[in-house]
């Protein structure tokens, strides 16, 4: 008999079986949700300039980036998938100002959905990789439209996190708190199907991920750091190192949970009064939680992502350093020198 192998769908549903009568399938009809919002921009960015997706709009967006055409479409096709089903309560994207009220009338469930819907979007005129990310909390019980101070919660209350990377293949990675699990999109039946069960970051590695251009700007730890590796085998790390930079989010870690690897946007001078370049609660918290869930450490050099107090602001932002536990490590110990 020919087999389609394990559905993404049929993985959660399983999933969820586990918990006995705790679950009501609300939780998996709300990844149902995302995953049609991330085959559907599948679609489009695997179609680029035939589907007329390319390029820049006129707007900005909070964080005062130039929104492209894919930004705000990724963006709508995520907010149209969960604000119709009941399974979310509210929703924060990296492309809207404040967060979002589910429209009056609409059922509301009991999540709370925080996303990047096209994480890396300048690689997008480039036929290069780009992802959506996403995490999932618990929305309050008691509240018909929960508030930015809902939202606001260290990452360790996540109860799910992923992404979705759109490269040669697309493919979901998801936690739910229990190892990490990879799902390439089969585009014949549009289904994601089990390809990279139980995803493990090496402990080790000599490979490194860092915009290199910044160097001027970074505090002396990190400088030290990367010196270090630059210097190979003569160096006091003792080993030649290579480096990547993909310029999206998505690419990097997923990169480094197929084979290793360590990524860095670490506070420097030019974003020190922002808190760094990254967003807390929809890139730096679910990445954390997929890197930890996977055997890596994630670290602002100083503490665990996860652990990082939210201010109240949805787009605050984080240094980032996560990948291979003993590499993250050794970073944190020139934090600690
Ligand atoms: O905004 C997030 C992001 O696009 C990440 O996905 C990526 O790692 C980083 O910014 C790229 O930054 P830079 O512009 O410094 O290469």
């Amino acid at each position: 008999m020919q087999e389609m192998g394990t559905t993404l769908s049929s993985f959660i549903i399983d999933e969820q079986r586990k918990l006995g009568n705790k679950a009501s399938g609300e939780f998996t009809g709300l990844l149902n949700d995302i995953t049609i919002a991330c085959k559907g921009i599948a679609n489009l960015v695997n179609k680029g300039d035939l589907a007329g997706v390319l390029g820049v709009t006129e707007s900005e967006n909070s964080m005062g980036d130039v929104q492209k055409k894919m930004d705000l479409i990724a963006n709508d096709l995520f907010i149209d998938a969960l604000q119709n089903n009941g399974h979310c309560a509210g929703i924060a994207s990296e492309e809207l100002d404040e967060v979002l009220s589910l429209p009056e009338g609409k059922p509301r469930g009991h999540y709370l959905v925080t996303f990047d819907p096209l994480d890396g979007s300048s690689n997008m005129d480039i036929n290069m990789d780009v992802g959506a990310i996403f995490s999932i909390l618990k929305a309050p019980e008691d509240k018909e439209n929960p508030t930015a101070e809902d939202f606001s919660r260290p990452g360790t209350e996540q109860i799910a996190a992923g992404y979705c990377l759109y490269g040669p293949s697309s493919m979901m990675v998801l936690t739910t708190g229990s190892g990490v699990n990879g799902f390439t999109l089969c585009t014949s039946i549009g289904e994601f199907i089990l390809t990279h069960p139980n995803m493990k970051i090496p402990e080790e590695t000599s490979e490194y991920a860092i915009n290199a251009s910044n160097q001027r700007f970074w505090e002396e730890p990190i400088r030290q750091y990367v010196a270090d590796c630059v210097e190979g085998e003569e160096g006091p790390l003792g080993k030649r190192y290579n480096m990547r930079w993909v310029a999206a989010m998505v690419g990097e870690i997923h990169r480094i949970l197929c084979r290793g690897g360590v990524f860095l946007y670490p506070i420097d001078d030019r974003n020190r009064e922002a808190g760094g370049k990254l967003r807390l609660l929809y890139e730096g918290n679910p990445m954390a939680m997929i890197v930890e869930q996977a055997g890596g450490a994630a670290s602002t050099g100083y503490e665990r992502i996860l652990e990082v107090a939210p201010n109240g602001d949805p787009h605050q932002r984080v240094p980032v350093i996560m990948g291979s536990k003993n590499e993250v490590e050794k970073i944190v110990a020139y934090h600690n020198k």
